[in-house]
């Protein structure tokens, strides 16, 4: 655990220095655009997803450069998805990472901006020839990563998640919101590594499978912290799916059932890195943090 908490902490400061560097402030008065997604996207948060870009990709030999290229990318567009989540038509939170949210911290309509801004800027940082030199991958990951964001990926899953305050939902139903709105993006971070290693099938397959189950994990996870953790833990509040009366996996199967759920789904997370001779360590061990973590 030791190790795999001084690696996120590496990965951690990395991102955030390929982050600073991307997102520059700008002369004018669009400068207060540029502070408010520095705001969001630096200084904080646990950094799973460009930890699992890098994994990935180390298991290909990929070049640093352009794995920290994807994750910072990826972290831009999840940043995007909490600003989003905090504001007052979604879940209306005011603390978020221990600050203030974006919303809170600026304004609403500047909270906005910063989201649309951070999600067009990681296209923009994909599409780009420094983050890898041929240009049928960089496509792909423009494309996958558009996916696992849109209608099919985050935003459906949020869709669907708003629905599940005024609807109960069955657990096939809410397995299927967990894995778009939170799942997608992890499945990608997961991928992400090996299209940038134009890796053979079976081995992107076995990320994916990896993500798949290690993203629904992470969610329950989540659900699990807001009913049993402490707002100085989280940086965020708690309590609040009960609050809004959200249909989760906790409301569904109680704390003990989601938590052998969580702990079956990372069990098996591990199990699809068995087609890898070597390599997998930290990978392995993140999915035993991801159902164990306070925070
Ligand atoms: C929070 O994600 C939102 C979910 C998808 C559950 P994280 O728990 O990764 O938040 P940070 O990035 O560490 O703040
Ligand atoms: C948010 O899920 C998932 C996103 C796509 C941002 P939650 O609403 O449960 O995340 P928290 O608990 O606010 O971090
Ligand atoms: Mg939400
Ligand atoms: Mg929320
Ligand atoms: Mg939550």
């Amino acid at each position: 655990m030791t190790d795999l908490k001084q690696a996120l902490q590496e990965q951690a400061d990395n991102v955030e220095d390929v982050l600073d560097g991307l997102l520059a402030v700008p002369e004018g008065p669009e400068s207060r655009l540029v502070e408010a997604m520095r705001y969001s996207a630096l200084g904080g948060g646990k950094r799973v997803r460009p930890f699992l870009v890098c994994a990935s990709a180390s298991l290909f030999g990929v070049s640093e450069d352009s794995a920290l290229r994807v994750a910072a990318a990826l972290e831009m567009v999840h940043c995007y998805s909490l600003i989003h989540d905090d504001l007052p038509a979604m879940d209306d939170d005011d603390l978020r990472r221990g600050r203030a949210t974006c919303h809170i911290e600026y304004d609403e309509a500047t909270a906005i901006l910063a989201g649309d801004a951070l999600l067009t800027r990681a296209f923009e940082v994909l599409a780009d020839e420094d983050t890898h030199a041929d240009p049928k991958v960089r496509c792909k990951l423009v494309s996958e990563l558009a996916k696992a964001s849109g209608m099919a990926g985050m935003v459906g899953g949020q869709m669907i998640d708003l629905l599940a305050e005024s609807r109960d939902l069955d657990i096939a139903e809410i397995t299927r919101l967990q894995r778009l709105k939170t799942g997608a993006l992890i499945v990608f971070a997961c991928k992400a590594g090996a299209i940038l290693g134009k890796s053979q099938d079976v081995k992107l397959q076995a990320l994916r499978n990896y993500g798949h189950d290690l993203g629904l994990a992470f969610q329950i996870a989540d659900d699990l912290l807001d009913v049993e953790a402490s707002v100085e833990e989280t940086g965020k509040q708690v309590g609040k799916d009960a609050d809004r009366g959200k249909a989760t996996f906790v409301s569904l199967l109680g704390v003990e059932r989601a938590r052998e759920q969580a702990q079956i789904l990372s069990d098996q997370a591990c199990k699809h890195l068995d087609v890898f001779d070597r390599g997998t360590d930290l990978l392995r061990a993140m999915a035993r943090y991801v159902v164990n973590r306070r925070s």
